[in-house]
């Protein structure tokens, strides 16, 4: 792996950096606002939140702001909002309404632009289509969609009506769409014709019509198509509808409608994430505790500011492009960044390319990503001026020093903080990240629980660990934006999260602290595997080899991989009458792709 020279002398020197002196004068949260944050988080952290919910717009003040229930949070009760008011709405007011809320380039370089108002007006319209087509509060839409500002929009028109969005990763196969789409009842899917990667075209549409193959998906009514890449696609009459055929039956009165606002607890979405058994769970996220959160953290961690460019590189279809992507940074009035395509394509200097000519002053990805980019060399970053980055970001896996080290010399020449960002599609938001204004940062450590919440390394009793030795991560206490539940699966929601340790939110994370406080993620304990920051249930790769019919029996486990943290190995015993092959390896790897995605395949 080709490294900067800086690195090694670094190693062998100091392993902390303060925040620096130019960057606290601005900071969002310098250290004394710090102080103060955590103290009044750790002396009621009911009323700290109560203060951080204020910030968002609602229609009607809560009575309640929490009731808890172990393992069942209700945050903000009696509370009405539309989330969209919030992203939205409220911009509309100020100098923020012709601001760019989402600048999009396409892998072949297109651009498009929204401004808030623009995107107000389209998510406006999207929402009048939705309602037109039977989706009601409460019901359920999926979205299998490229990363192009139309999935970011389809997201806010669902909530904008009080329906619920079940984002599904364009890089799921026909089968994972199928059995999310049952799981959750959806009334509709919102699709594209296809995206774009590596120059080629991923048939999305298709995918869909695969997985409502001979009414395999009884609840689906409508399917709503987004015309991007112009592919051939079917248009099953009485299902399918075009997005754009839809928008032209709008009337104005549709348009010029006030949004409904929904209690605070009305589900907001639900995503599938991998568990520990071969069926994938629909974590359930809520409205006003979630908005409160992504919105808070978005402005301490990210230190968001009204002039940056934000860039964070996840797609919508996993939880960091829900809350990072869209609702956090949309909230705080961001300029959002979106890249359709391959980071590689068509040369490796194509992140640094776009991050100089679309000035990206926040740059937030994952390891896995800085690792590739410093493997391809140091040369593809030196080509491009990245003076205009100030902040940078990590999340989905544990970083290791040599990669947060080059992150920092190579793209942020030293000048900018890096905040690593600990958390789960199940904990909604950022839990442990250093204020990059405040906390001194540590190579390859999240660092500390972040105000009002309350992080903890404990043995099996619930006994904090000292700084020596490792144990389990947990919250002791409940926050805003936790999942409120697995859909349809109430006792695998307790037994997953709430009964491994008494009285305690149990992450599946080992963890250590050190004698600063600082956290260090030693990553997942259970049997879910990390690769590339995708979480992937070994039982759910184990139960796509075994339903080959030369399989009879499948054992997955991860080892380390310098480049996507760890990798998949499956250990397979063949019936007796087969004999090992080529060809029956090929065809394991093809039975992954099939149930699951290409992005599940053991390693070669
Ligand atoms: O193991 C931890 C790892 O990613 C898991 C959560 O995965 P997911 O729900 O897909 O959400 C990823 C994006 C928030 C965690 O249980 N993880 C996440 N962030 C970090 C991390 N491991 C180490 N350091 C992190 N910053």
């Amino acid at each position: 792996m080709k490294t900067d020279s800086s690195i090694d002398t670094y190693l062998h020197e100091t392993r902390e950096f303060a925040p620096a002196a130019a960057f606290i004068s601005k900071a969002n949260v310098n250290l004394a606002k710090y102080e103060e944050l955590v103290e009044a988080g750790k002396n009621d952290f009911v009323k700290f939140w109560e203060e951080e919910a204020k910030k968002i717009v609602w229609r009607e003040t809560w009575h309640t702001p929490l009731e808890w229930n172990e393992p069942y949070a209700k945050w903000f009760v009696g509370g009405k909002l539309n989330v969209t008011e919030s992203c939205l709405d409220r911009h509309l007011q100020t100098k923020i309404k012709n601001k760019i809320a989402i600048v999009w380039e396409s892998e072949s370089g297109d651009i498009r632009r929204f401004t808030y108002e623009q995107l107000h007006t389209e998510v406006c319209k999207l929402a009048a289509v939705l309602e037109r087509n039977g989706i009601k509060a409460k019901d359920r839409v999926a979205i299998y969609m490229p990363l192009i500002p139309e999935a970011v929009i389809a997201m806010l028109a669902c909530a904008r009506i009080g329906a619920a969005h079940s984002v599904i990763f364009g890089g799921f196969s026909a089968e994972s769409i199928r059995d999310r789409v049952n799981d959750a009842g959806c009334v509709m899917i919102i699709t594209a014709d296809g995206g774009m990667r590596n120059n080629k075209t991923i048939l999305l549409k298709n995918n869909v019509d695969e997985a409502l193959k001979d009414n395999a998906c009884p609840s689906v009514v409508t399917v709503l198509v987004y015309h991007h890449v112009g592919n051939k696609v079917t248009m099953e009459i009485n299902r399918d509808v075009w997005w754009h055929e839809e928008i032209k039956k709008n009337s104005e009165l549709d348009l010029a409608k006030s949004p409904e606002s929904f209690d605070a607890e009305n589900p907001l979405f639900i995503l599938y994430t991998s568990g520990t058994t071969g069926k994938p769970k629909g974590i359930l996220h809520t409205s006003g505790g979630y908005l409160t959160q992504v919105a808070a953290t978005t402005s301490w961690v990210f230190d968001l500011k009204d002039e940056d460019i934000y860039w964070c590189t996840a797609d919508v279809g996993w939880i960091t492009g829900h809350s990072y992507v869209v609702y956090g940074p949309l909230a705080q009035g961001a300029t959002v960044f979106l890249y359709e395509g391959a980071p590689l394509y068509p040369e490796p200097d194509r992140f640094w390319q776009m991050t100089a000519k679309h000035k990206i002053s926040i740059l937030y990805t994952a390891p896995t990503a800085i690792r590739t980019f410093m493997k391809m060399g140091d040369e593809h970053v030196l080509k491009h001026d990245l003076s205009s980055l100030r902040l940078l970001g990590t999340v989905g896996e544990p970083i290791n020093p040599e990669a947060w080290i080059w992150y920092h010399n190579l793209i942020g020449k030293g000048r900018c903080p890096i905040v690593d960002t600990w958390w789960q599609t199940e904990t909604g938001a950022i839990m442990i990240a250093p204020m990059p204004g405040a906390v001194t940062t540590v190579p390859g450590s999240a660092t500390k629980s972040l105000p009002g919440i309350s992080m903890y390394v404990v043995n099996q009793d619930g006994e904090s660990c000292n700084s020596e030795s490792g144990g389990y991560l947990v919250a002791k206490q409940p926050w805003p934006s936790m999942m409120r539940g697995i859909w349809n699966d109430p006792e695998r929601f307790k037994e997953t999260y709430w009964s491994q340790i008494p009285k305690m939110y149990f992450a599946g994370d080992g963890a250590r602290k050190d004698e600063n406080d600082n956290f260090w993620i030693m990553g997942r304990i259970d049997d879910v595997v990390n690769v590339s920051g995708h979480r992937i249930g070994t039982m759910e790769v184990e139960s796509a080899l075994v339903s080959n019919t030369h399989v009879a029996e499948a054992a997955v486990v991860a080892r380390p991989d310098e480049i996507t943290g760890q990798a998949i190995v499956a250990f397979v015993t063949l019936k007796n009458e087969a004999v090992a092959s080529e060809e029956i390896k090929q065809e394991l790897y093809a039975v992954v792709a099939k149930q699951i995605g290409s992005f599940a395949k053991p390693a070669s």
